[in-house]
């Protein structure tokens, strides 16, 4: 593989070995000295056209882990707010000498633009792209998952919330089928997207309906920056029929675990108490997105020579 543009493009065998090799790199974060020289003398170069915390402070992490030189770019502040386009920005940061360029863009398939584009010659990797995809998240919640669940074959992951605008549930939804698991979408029929028929899931609008099945119930926020209509009668009755609270949260078997991707909308789709519960792996997962991005970029870029990645 030359990119990580979506969570489709992986195999069950390309993601099982990237869950593989970030479960080695995890030990990486408990030693003093939390670095290895594998990426040293390599240029990655975070390209964030959209607002991030979690995603960005990773990728960085990760590359800094692993003893590459990281260049941070963010629009605000940039040469975009004069009218600088995406290829005069990119051909910009080539020029640098990037070995691979890590994209978030508003733009659902920015990173595939770039990727097959002659603006850069190193790897891509799509840090979330509009409403499309978001493959490492979805990388870092299977990790997640199959730490605290074990194999995923069979296991019930519930996504709840703001569907329509999320790149997180699709991108989960195409690995976690990948990898064996059964996944339902719950959500108001305002926030199923069309065509999601198509999609390896089933959905429900029923969340009380599933909560007693699932292994691991995954609540995503809900975009009221991606809203431009009234999804939903009110904020107060959303969190009635789709948040997760603690009475709903005592009805989930013993084992399952709370997710979500943040950022989060606490007293919104989750109440605060459930985020602080000891059933919520929220905290593990950002911990554990450090070390899937490692994984990413050492088996992207790991041992291959700038002329080789382009
Ligand atoms: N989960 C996620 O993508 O968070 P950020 O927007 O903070 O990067």
């Amino acid at each position: 593989m030359k990119h990580l543009l979506s969570a489709a493009d992986l195999t069950r065998e390309d993601a099982i070995t990237i869950l593989d090799t970030a479960e080695e790199l995890l030990g990486v974060a408990k030693r003093p000295i939390k670095k290895l020289p594998t990426l040293r003398g390599r240029t990655i170069v975070n390209l964030f056209f959209e607002d991030s915390t979690r995603t960005r402070i990773s990728f960085e992490a990760a590359a800094k882990r692993l003893s590459a030189d990281v260049i941070n770019f963010s629009a605000k502040g940039s040469s975009v707010s004069k009218g600088e386009s995406l290829k005069d920005t990119a051909l910009t940061l080539q020029a640098m000498g990037a070995d691979a360029v890590v994209i978030r863009h508003h733009a659902s398939g920015a990173p595939h633009r770039l990727a097959h584009s002659r603006w850069t010659r190193g790897a891509v990797v799509n840090a979330g792209d509009g409403t499309h995809e978001h493959p490492t998240q979805a990388l870092l919640d299977a990790f997640t998952m199959r730490s605290r669940l074990g194999d995923l074959a069979g296991k019930n992951v519930t996504i709840v919330g703001d569907v329509l605008h999320s790149r997180v549930a699709r991108s989960n939804a195409l690995l976690l089928d990948t990898l064996g698991a059964e996944v339902t979408l719950v959500a108001p029929p305002t926030l199923l997207p069309v065509g999601v028929e198509s999609w390896p899931v089933r959905t429900s609008y029923d969340l009380d309906a599933e909560v007693e099945k699932s292994d691991a119930v995954m609540m995503l926020r809900v975009q009221r920056e991606r809203m431009n209509a009234s999804f939903f009668p009110s904020a107060r009755e959303y969190s009635r029929r789709y948040g997760l609270d603690l009475a709903r949260m005592n009805r989930l078997p013993d084992h399952a675990i709370v997710m979500h991707p943040g950022p989060m909308n606490r007293g919104m789709e989750i109440n605060a108490d459930v985020a602080d519960s000891d059933r919520s792996v929220i905290v593990e997962q950002v911990t554990n997105g450090v070390a899937v991005r490692m994984a990413v970029l050492y088996l992207l870029l790991g041992g291959a020579t700038e002329e080789e990645t382009a």
